[in-house]
């Protein structure tokens, strides 16, 4: 069994844990979370000397990153060099996340499609509000840095502008820059893949739901649901995909000599006028994660080591037949601060046939039980023939599983189908 190392503490990480360990792996996760087998609490995933330490006490030579953090912290550039390979760009490719600034100037210097956009410095609030006037407030204000999915204002009038960069300056205090991007219309979804830099092998097409209520109404979350495969993502729509905004980044990545092993993710906007990049994320979406990875047929040990010694372009990608569902459990009054955990959680151990369940917020109280932590409790994944199969499957395993306040998105993969704008790729 090949031992190696997941940084992170996640749902997500849950989910990966799960599949390495399905493909042969002896996983230790830091710091992990009480769901996930082999965790270590003690252990800090950003003090990489102890993250080496420990690899090398346990003669682990790989360490697989699940969050942004440790990358854009650079645990690739600590670990170059050395032993031990890290699945995970550097800390400058990282930038791609990290920076959205950095990372749309990158979009324009390779040509990849995306919203128009103009930046700004915090000194340069006046000309900002300027801006967004004279484009009616249609406007998205998204703050530089990383900001766990705050920071970006979608905002629909003059007023709703006005607030936003308002709201912008009581937040964020020093120096700092921001965009202000043209505000696009369409469906969204996730296209995630594992890339070398030259090649890209891609996981099923799927779609997050951000915000916290029914019918994409309400603040947006870290996300409270997803599925795989998108039905409507045919083979036209990820052509253009491809030549648009997927080939592009790769040529750019190229170019520019960008050391990137990792999972890429491409946040997309099918528009009228195409499909257009929103965002790159440098590693596995959440909660994508917890459906694309049950949904993966392929051991993901092997494509990450493909990725790791350049035979990417041989390998591969199957998926099990039939669509995945992930619901999120939240704590009532999650995304807001200051709302109440440490509620018992019931039902684990009568999950149906064919659904997992992935800790995202959970702790072991000092009594014994399973208790909430945190916003995003538990993410409950179900396979299905069909997409209606697999959503059913995991409404019912959500109902089945209960703590105090507890909410679930009542309509997860039940957006209608979008009608959208046909164009022929060659
Ligand atoms: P981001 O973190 O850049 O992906 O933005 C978070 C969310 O804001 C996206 O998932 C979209 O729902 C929305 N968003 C971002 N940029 C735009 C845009 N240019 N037009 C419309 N919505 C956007
Ligand atoms: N699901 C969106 C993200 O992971 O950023």
């Amino acid at each position: 069994m090949k031992p190696i190392i997941l940084l992170g503490s996640g749902a997500r990480e849950h989910a990966m844990a799960a599949k390495l360990t399905r493909d042969g792996a002896s996983v230790q996760v830091i710091p992990g979370n009480p769901g996930i087998p082999n965790s270590h609490p003690g252990l800090d995933p950003l003090d990489f000397e102890s993250v080496a330490a420990f690899a090398r006490h346990q003669g682990v030579r790989l360490i697989v990153v699940g969050p942004e953090a440790p990358l854009a912290a650079g645990v690739a550039d600590f670990f170059a060099g050395t032993d031990i390979q890290v699945f995970g760009p550097t800390k400058a490719a990282a930038m791609l996340e990290s920076s959205k600034v950095w990372s749309k100037d990158f979009m324009r210097r390779h040509g990849v499609a995306t919203a128009q956009a103009w930046q700004f410095r915090s000194d340069q609030v006046a000309a900002a509000r300027a801006k967004a006037a004279e484009l009616g407030g249609q406007v998205v204000v998204k703050y530089d840095g990383l900001a766990a999915g705050k920071g970006v204002y979608v905002c629909a009038s003059p007023a709703e502008a006005e607030a936003a960069l308002d709201d912008l300056q009581a937040h964020y205090t020093g120096w700092y820059s921001f965009l202000l991007e043209e505000k696009l219309t369409g469906p969204e979804i996730s296209i995630i893949g594992l890339t070398d830099g030259r090649e890209i092998k891609l996981l099923a097409t799927s779609q997050d739901h951000k915000q916290l209520l029914a019918n994409d109404e309400g603040p947006n979350t870290g996300g409270m649901g997803a599925y795989c495969p998108v039905p409507f993502a045919d083979d036209n729509v990820l052509a253009e995909i491809r030549r648009d905004i997927i080939d592009p980044t790769l040529r750019g990545l190229q170019h520019e000599q960008f050391e990137f092993r990792g999972f890429l993710y491409f946040g997309i906007m099918l528009t009228p006028g195409g499909p257009k990049l929103l965002e790159y994320n440098v590693r596995l979406g959440d909660p994508e994660a917890e459906v694309l990875l049950p949904a993966l047929d392929s051991s993901l040990l092997q494509l990450i080591e493909a990725t790791l010694d350049g035979s990417l372009a041989r390998q591969a990608v199957r998926q099990r037949p039939g669509a995945f569902v992930g619901v999120v459990l939240a704590s009532g009054g999650y995304p807001a601060a200051g709302f109440p955990t440490g509620f018992p959680i019931t039902g684990l151990d009568k999950l149906p046939a064919g659904v997992q369940a992935y800790h995202g917020a959970t702790r072991r109280s000092a009594d014994g039980p399973l208790v909430t932590s945190g916003g995003r409790v538990l993410v409950l994944a179900a396979h299905g023939a069909t997409l209606e199969e697999a959503t059913a499957r995991a409404y019912e395993a959500a109902a089945g599983v209960d703590f105090q306040g507890k909410y679930v998105r009542p309509d997860i993969a039940q957006r209608p189908a979008p009608v959208l704008t046909q164009r022929v790729v060659n």
